[in-house]
């Protein structure tokens, strides 16, 4: 029964420092079998996500050496086998990253398909467009995704939507592919950014990531290279809204702060003051938050990735907000653990119509996904008394020492994992 345990009610102050984009780790470690000599990655968030896809890259053949904590050398020279086990496609998506990888290098992957998610049904239909204009047959047979290659030829792809996965998935396999291959309506997210720049560190010739018209002239082979990953502008935003949340001040260290600038913009919308520097962004909150309205969108749109932490937010703020989910259909799914803290959120399709409270009251909850988890976590932190959250293991998935790094902020937060460790806790706050 791992959970968190809060004491609700400081304001949190301080500063903290933000680790490397795990997002943009999980596509950077696959990526990182693609090459035959050894390849140092550094600033590697330690969460279970990025430690899972480390022991399915292990499980193909490759060698994987942790160097410290944040620091890992992968070196694919040895890969034996191209399926990745059920096993770790179950318990993390991201391991299809696996196939863009494998499909190129050695034209042929065989991956688990992964399903639908706690947040949303999860599509892939878009990275198989695209290995197929690559010239891959792919076909789903008994729950695995089988991808095989003559060769892979450029191609000219335009994306339906606008896909995260799909866009750095297919860059991958064009990386290995004879020709030039565009891809049109790509993502524009800094991670996409961030395993381009990986790859071409690696000798790959990617032109444009960032924009939403992607170039690849194909290398058919990558070197060994030195990297170090992109801050993570989700934990940052995460901890930017507990400062809104608890009425605190703090300072998020060796971020982007060009990668925050919607968060900053619709935090300084509803009133905290926001001061950047070149790698920090403070935000102080010594006003009542007041209302507005928010729309997820892909990048430089504001992030689904922060829609719970904005909502559970709004619903501290004076007044009527409405938050609209454009990207996942079942993202809401938290709202009923705030109404249990005393919030007013009504979810109608995907819009939730916010009426602002005065507080909220600690209650037993269960994160149902990651970032929700964490929205709930900060919740916990400006509710008045004790808020018991559980399932931490999705928040944990994401968040490296999420409850060390909040205890540094001043908050009163523990992670117990008996009944025994939860009545002391009680005990010691009184
Ligand atoms: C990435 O997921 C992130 N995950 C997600 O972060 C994030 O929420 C999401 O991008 C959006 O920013 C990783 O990077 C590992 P998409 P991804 O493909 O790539 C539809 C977190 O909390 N779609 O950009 O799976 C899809 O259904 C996680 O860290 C198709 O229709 O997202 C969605 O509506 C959760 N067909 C939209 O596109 C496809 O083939 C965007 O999804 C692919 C996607």
């Amino acid at each position: 029964m791992e959970q968190y345990v809060i004491k609700g009610g400081n304001p949190l102050v301080g500063e903290v420092e933000i680790g490397g984009a795990k997002n943009a780790a999980l596509a950077i470690l696959a990526a990182a079998t693609m090459a035959d000599e050894t390849v140092l990655i550094e600033n590697m968030p330690d969460v279970r996500d990025t430690n899972i896809l480390l022991q399915a890259i292990e499980s193909i053949g490759a060698i994987v050496e942790r160097v410290d904590r944040h620091t890992v050398k992968i070196n694919g020279s040895r890969i034996s086998n191209l399926v990745i086990a059920d096993d770790y496609v179950k318990k993390i998506r991201a391991s299809y990253y696996l196939i863009g990888a494998l499909l190129g290098k050695y034209k042929s992957a065989r991956v688990a398909l992964p399903g639908g998610c706690n947040i949303g049904s999860r599509p892939i239909d878009q990275h198989i467009k695209g290995w197929k204009a690559l010239g891959a047959d792919v076909k789903i047979e008994h729950g695995l995704i089988i991808t095989e290659a003559e060769k892979l030829s450029g191609s000219h792809i335009y994306m339906d939507v606008v896909s995260v996965g799909a866009t750095i998935n297919v860059m991958m396999s064009a990386v290995m592919a004879e020709g030039q291959t565009i891809i049109e309506n790509a993502a524009k997210e800094p991670h996409v950014v961030d395993v381009a720049n990986f790859l071409n560190s690696m000798g790959a010739n990617i032109k444009g990531a960032g924009t939403d018209v992607i170039r690849i002239k194909g290398t058919g082979r990558l070197h060994g290279t030195e990297y170090t990953i992109i801050p993570d502008q989700i934990e940052a935003g995460t901890f930017m809204f507990a400062a809104a949340i608890t009425k605190g001040d703090i300072t998020v260290k060796n971020v982007i702060p060009k990668h925050l600038e919607s968060i900053s913009a619709k935090l300084a919308e509803i009133g905290c003051e926001i001061e950047e520097s070149d790698d920090a962004v403070r935000v102080v909150a010594s006003k009542p938050l007041t209302h507005t309205q928010v729309k997820t969108l892909p990048y430089p749109g504001f992030p689904t990735d922060m829609q719970p932490q904005m909502v559970v937010t709004l619903a501290l703020a004076r007044g009527a907000s409405i938050v609209t989910e454009s990207i996942f259909e079942n993202r809401f799914k938290y709202v009923d653990e705030m109404t249990r803290m005393g919030g007013d959120i009504k979810v109608e399709g995907n819009t939730a119509f916010i009426n602002g409270v005065e507080k909220y009251t600690g209650a037993s909850i269960t994160a149902p996904d990651l970032r929700a988890g964490a929205a709930l976590v900060i919740a916990g932190l400006s509710a008045e008394g004790i808020t018991t959250v559980d399932d931490i293991k999705y928040i944990e998935r994401g968040y490296e020492d999420f409850h060390i790094k909040l205890q540094s902020l001043g908050a009163v937060i523990e992670r117990v994992d008996s009944e025994r460790e939860l009545q002391k806790f009680k005990l010691k706050i009184g």
